[in-house]
């Protein structure tokens, strides 16, 4: 038997049987070419972490909207011919023996896409100044959600996650920093979650009944004047019963990441827990927390203690992929860890590049080091 009872026990989620608590969490590669196609690296990276032995692995963010794109190297979703390629890549995580999850976005006044980013209201990010978005573009942006995760089905993947997190548009509209609109969808919280709700309504409406849709939640923004846990907490049952599988709960935006306390914080393990367990004594769903979970005893405990159901794992599956089945086998001294000072995945991917991990073997770190 594991060491960790808990975290090696099997959970039903909305239908899909998941062998144990262990989920990867989707981690933005900059792998995908300027043309936002599935390629050979990532379905190389896919394959690794399908068959790692996380029970679940949601794959990272990619865009509905060419207008609402995180990068100019994220994966697209907003017309059929992305389908082939996506499809490829559920099939190489299902033959790992993992469930593939794909992540769906619009990055709003974050995005690195097509013309002057959209976003709620015209709050400055910098010298940037985005377009505040008119109703008829709101209309065709929850449409292009419900498209995009048709798509996803349509590929094979088992589930669909919405990216509620990193302060992307679902979070900015939920956000009383970045909604400033004086209609119905901005003002009371009621308010500011009609788009996230209207989002999952027309996405419930496109995949079916019966198929999961997840959801990453920010539960604080870590801004004085952003959405906070209070609140968040008041969010989230909104959200998930309006048919949600799960909530994966995460903390911070870019206005947040980078700030001296932050940073700090960002190297504890489990710096995301207290938020998780305090959606998840809100809600009736399951929850994910990640953040540095990097020793199976901390994830055991969190899910043994009811503070999570399930745990997330980003940069720390992403140096081992190893990870699952060394806790599973008592031989968790044996992972490589994630290096709380490290961060060149994040640094990689702030500079457009792709990235590797300083953890990996030299061969390995050339061979994902340049784009295909
Ligand atoms: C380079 C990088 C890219 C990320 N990309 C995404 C993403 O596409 N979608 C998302 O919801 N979270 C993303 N995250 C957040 C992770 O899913 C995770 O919440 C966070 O890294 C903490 O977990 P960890 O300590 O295991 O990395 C990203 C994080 C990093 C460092």
């Amino acid at each position: 038997m594991s060491p960790y009872p808990a975290l090696f026990s099997p959970l039903e989620l909305n239908g899909l049987s998941l062998a144990n608590r262990i989920t990867m969490a989707p981690l933005f590669l900059g792998y995908a070419g300027s043309d936002g196609l599935v390629n050979p690296r990532l379905l190389e990276h896919y394959q690794a972490m399908g068959a790692s032995g996380a029970a679940m692995v949601i794959v990272e963010n990619a865009s509905i909207d060419p207008r609402g794109q995180g990068s100019p190297f994220t994966m697209r979703i907003d017309e059929d011919r992305f389908v082939q390629g996506l499809a490829r890549l559920a099939k190489a995580i299902q033959e790992g023996g993992a469930m593939a999850g794909l992540q769906i976005n619009h990055a709003g006044r974050f995005a690195h896409g097509e013309g002057v980013p959209l976003a709620p209201s015209a709050v400055p990010l910098g010298k940037m100044v985005p377009e505040a978005l008119t109703l008829e573009q709101i209309a065709g942006i929850v449409e292009a959600f419900a498209q995009a995760a048709r798509r996803v089905r349509q590929a094979g993947f088992d589930l669909v996650e919405l990216h509620g997190g990193t302060g992307y548009l679902l979070a900015q509209f939920l956000s009383p920093r970045t909604n400033r609109r004086d209609d119905e969808y901005g003002g009371s919280l009621e308010n500011r979650l009609r788009f996230p709700l209207e989002v999952i309504a027309a996405v419930r409406q496109a995949v079916g009944p019966d198929y999961p849709v997840g959801y990453r939640f920010l539960a604080d923004e870590w801004l004085p004047d952003g959405l906070q846990l209070a609140e968040a907490v008041q969010a989230a049952p909104r959200l998930a019963e309006a048919g949600l599988a799960y909530l994966s709960v995460m903390g911070g935006t870019y206005e947040s990441f980078f700030l001296p306390e932050r940073q700090e914080q960002e190297k504890q393990p489990g710096y995301m827990l207290s938020l998780a367990a305090a959606v998840k004594e809100a809600v009736s769903v399951p929850v994910i927390s990640a953040g540095r979970m990097q020793d199976p005893a901390l994830a055991e405990a969190a899910i043994k203690e009811g503070k999570a159901d399930l745990v997330g794992l980003a940069r720390v599956l992403l140096a081992d992929p190893l990870w699952p089945s060394k806790a599973k086998e008592g031989r968790a001294e044996e992972i490589v860890p994630c290096e709380p000072t490290c961060n060149l995945c994040f640094s990689r991917v702030a500079k457009g590049q792709p990235i590797f991990c300083s953890q990996w073997p030299k061969e390995k770190r050339e061979h994902f080091a340049t784009r295909d």
